[in-house]
């Protein structure tokens, strides 16, 4: 991994309400985003602080983060399977994202039980980053950061009663990687995670500019054009 670089559950000292898609980010920056035509920057804030404040305080973190000095330059989410699934919420827990893409206004105001109350004690990795995907240089990428954080969160899980963690992943194809967040089979893999169910995406059903780039990639590697769909459920077990 990067010398230097440090892998550490988020503490409600720097909550990171927003993503590194700009760059990493410090307390100061993280409060100073450049405008942006589809991001209402104070109202994700107002959204945002509260639920991650909250979701630590019940559940002790909701966040892996990579430090580098004092910029946080790789951020892993992951929330009790619960909250994934609740009624009002659906799937969209996207922090960057308006309801429902992301969560609901008031998410934060409802009740979340504590963990001894769960019947299903699994969390989920909603998304991660290493350093700045869009951006041309990154250095951070493919250091090893991605799987240390999902260690970190292993060990953080288990150490505090959690039985399971699970993920999305797709085909280890380069645009899997390049922008969707849920990395490729292998990355969850070679982290001991194992697929439990497989669900076709109609989002990489569709004809558009990005599926057909996948369907060429998966081409070259000799896989199929179907397979690019395919949305893996991946789950660790941490009770053995
Ligand atoms: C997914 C992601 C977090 C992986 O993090 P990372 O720190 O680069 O990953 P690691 O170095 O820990 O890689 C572990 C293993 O995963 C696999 N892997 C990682 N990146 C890969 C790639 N681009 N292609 C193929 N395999 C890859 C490899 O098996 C790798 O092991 P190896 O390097 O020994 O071969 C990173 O690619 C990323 O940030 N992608 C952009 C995500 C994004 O845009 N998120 C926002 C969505 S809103």
């Amino acid at each position: 991994m990067l010398e230097g670089v440090v892998v550490k559950m988020m503490g409600p000292d720097f909550l990171l309400w927003r993503c590194l898609h700009s760059g990493p980010l410090t307390k100061e920056t993280v409060d100073q985003p450049q405008p942006h035509p589809a991001c209402p920057w104070e109202e994700f804030k107002r959204r945002n602080v509260p639920l991650l404040a909250k979701l630590t305080e019940v559940y002790g973190a909701c966040a892996v983060v990579a430090m580098d000095e004092d910029r946080i330059v790789g951020q892993l989410r992951f929330y009790p399977a619960f909250l994934c699934s609740m009624a009002a919420s659906g799937p969209g827990l996207c922090l960057q994202q308006r309801f429902p893409a992301g969560p609901a206004d008031d998410l934060a105001a409802r009740t979340f039980p504590p963990l001894s109350r769960l019947e299903d004690k699994t969390l989920f990795v909603h998304c991660l980053m290493t350093g700045s995907p869009q951006q041309e240089r990154n250095p951070y990428q493919r250091k090893g950061l991605g799987a240390a954080m999902v260690r970190r969160l292993a060990e953080w899980a288990k150490a505090n009663g959690w039985q399971a963690i699970e993920a999305n992943a797709f085909e280890d194809l380069d645009l899997i990687y390049a922008v969707t967040g849920s990395a490729g089979k292998m990355f969850w893999e070679k982290l001991g995670f194992r697929v439990v169910e497989t669900r076709v995406e109609p989002a990489l059903m569709r004809e558009n500019d990005f599926v057909k780039a996948l369907r060429r990639q998966a081409a070259a590697r000799g896989l199929s054009a179907k397979c690019v769909a395919n949305q893996y459920r991946m789950r660790l077990d941490l009770t053995g």
